[in-house]
């Protein structure tokens, strides 16, 4: 009998640290924090209990007109709601269930019968074998490279899409994928080539675009985060290489570019979500990606796809002086969002980085402006924290829908703007 129930205790244990339990139970929080002693509480939460943001934030930030969403694992949940009732921080339930949701993230229907299903959110084998199909498909439309490796040796892609007309036009660079787990980022990017491909021989506002400019696109910059978050650890964020000294693995990628390098917002501690890296430049991933934009002279434009928050930002980041640009990237960012919205009315903010979402160095935005990409934005796509890094496959069609009016805007004044 003892036995037994010693047996019992050590199949728990074991059980509990498959990554099948990862997240069950734990809730986000959406707290409203009203006066001094709330703020104070939230700051001691975060730093005993290594709760993180949902929405990933630097905590000087929290301040009362400004709520925030807290990941709370479950052995913390009833004694967290506990003490924010006695202090009466008000809040509301974002998430009850981490786990469910992230189960609940894929439609249950694949009625799609065309050969790839741009509607649902895809593992990298299935995207590299898609990058090559729809290459070698529309040969008179796309071309594709290899721009580098990952720290796990894996491919990382870029296709040229637009016309072949044996000029160099005015070119637009697009990523997906920094970030592992904002899997509606690469999502995005496969749809617009999808769109490139239909708009073919047809005579539409695309193929205006195709036949004046071309499109550098890297679906998924940080594949080995990306093939991570599907098999391991669905919120992962960073890239998978291995730090000295320390079991924590990884570093931000947009915390890792050449922009005034980790002097703000960005974290020297390999445990962090926000390590900037042993050094400028010391991912891979990030290296591939500046050496491209390096050596592609025509480069007029750099685009960089993210999630969540539904907002379109451009530099500074790392400083809060503004461009000698504000005024242009102000209208662009506007004009761009009103286009957006037009379609489901989905509510998105812009400005500077550093003002509108936070402050932070190194993001590859601030480092093409830098670099003299004068057009540079970064893009948070859907949503604003219900469904977070888990927004459902249900709505990554809206998503890229009226994400597309908005990179058409920006392509279409890049045309009309020579430099
Ligand atoms: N959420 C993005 C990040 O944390 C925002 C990027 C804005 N640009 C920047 N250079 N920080 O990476
Ligand atoms: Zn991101």
């Amino acid at each position: 009998m003892m036995e037994g129930l010693l047996l019992l205790g050590f199949v728990a244990v074991v059980l509990s640290r498959v990554p099948d339990d990862q997240y069950a139970g734990d809730k986000v929080l959406h707290l409203k924090p009203e006066n001094e002693q709330h703020l104070q509480f939230i700051r001691d939460m975060a730093q005993t209990v290594k709760i993180d943001f949902w929405q990933p934030s630097s905590l000087d930030l929290v301040t009362t007109n400004r709520s925030v969403d807290f990941r709370v694992p479950a052995d913390w949940v009833s004694d967290i709601q506990s003490r924010l009732e006695k202090i009466g921080l008000k809040y509301n339930v974002l998430i009850d269930d981490m786990k469910t949701l992230i189960e609940n993230q894929f439609d249950q229907k694949d009625t799609s019968s065309t050969f790839y299903n741009y509607e649902k959110y895809h593992q990298w084998i299935e995207i590299e074998s898609w990058i090559a199909k729809v290459a070698i498909e529309n040969p008179r439309l796309i071309s594709w490279f290899r721009i580098g490796r990952s720290y796990e040796h894996r491919n990382i892609y870029i296709l040229r899409v637009g016309k072949r007309t044996g000029v160099v036009k005015p070119t637009i660079f697009m990523d997906c994928g920094i970030h592992a787990r904002e899997w509606i980022s690469p999502a995005f990017c496969q749809w617009f080539v999808k769109e490139a491909v239909q708009s073919y021989g047809k005579n539409c506002s695309m193929a205006t675009l195709l036949d004046n400019l071309d499109f550098l696109i890297v679906p998924v910059v940080n594949v080995d985060g990306y093939v991570y978050s599907w098999t391991k650890d669905r919120l992962w964020r960073k890239t998978r290489s291995r730090n000295l000294g320390t079991n924590c693995v990884g570093t931000d990628p947009n915390r890792n570019f050449d922009a005034k390098w980790c002097s703000i917002g960005a974290s020297r501690n390999p445990c962090d979500e926000t390590y900037c890296g042993s050094h400028v430049e010391s991912e891979q991933e990030v290296k591939a990606v500046a050496n491209v934009i390096r050596k592609y002279k025509a480069i007029k434009a750099y685009i960089t796809m993210h999630s969540y928050s539904q907002m379109c930002l451009f530099p500074y980041s790392y400083t809060y002086s503004l461009t000698p640009n504000y005024k242009e990237l102000n209208f662009i960012a506007r004009k761009a969002v009103m286009a957006l919205q037009s379609l489901h009315r989905t509510r998105y903010s812009y400005g500077p980085g550093a003002l509108t979402i936070y402050p932070s160095a190194g993001g590859s935005d601030d480092w093409a402006y830098d670099f003299g990409i004068k057009y540079s934005f970064t893009f948070e796509l859907r949503d604003t924290g219900r469904y977070g890094f888990l927004l459902p496959e249900s709505q990554i069609k809206p998503t890229c829908e009226e994400t597309m009016l908005a990179i058409k805007y920006i392509a279409t004044y890049v045309l009309r703007h020579p430099y």
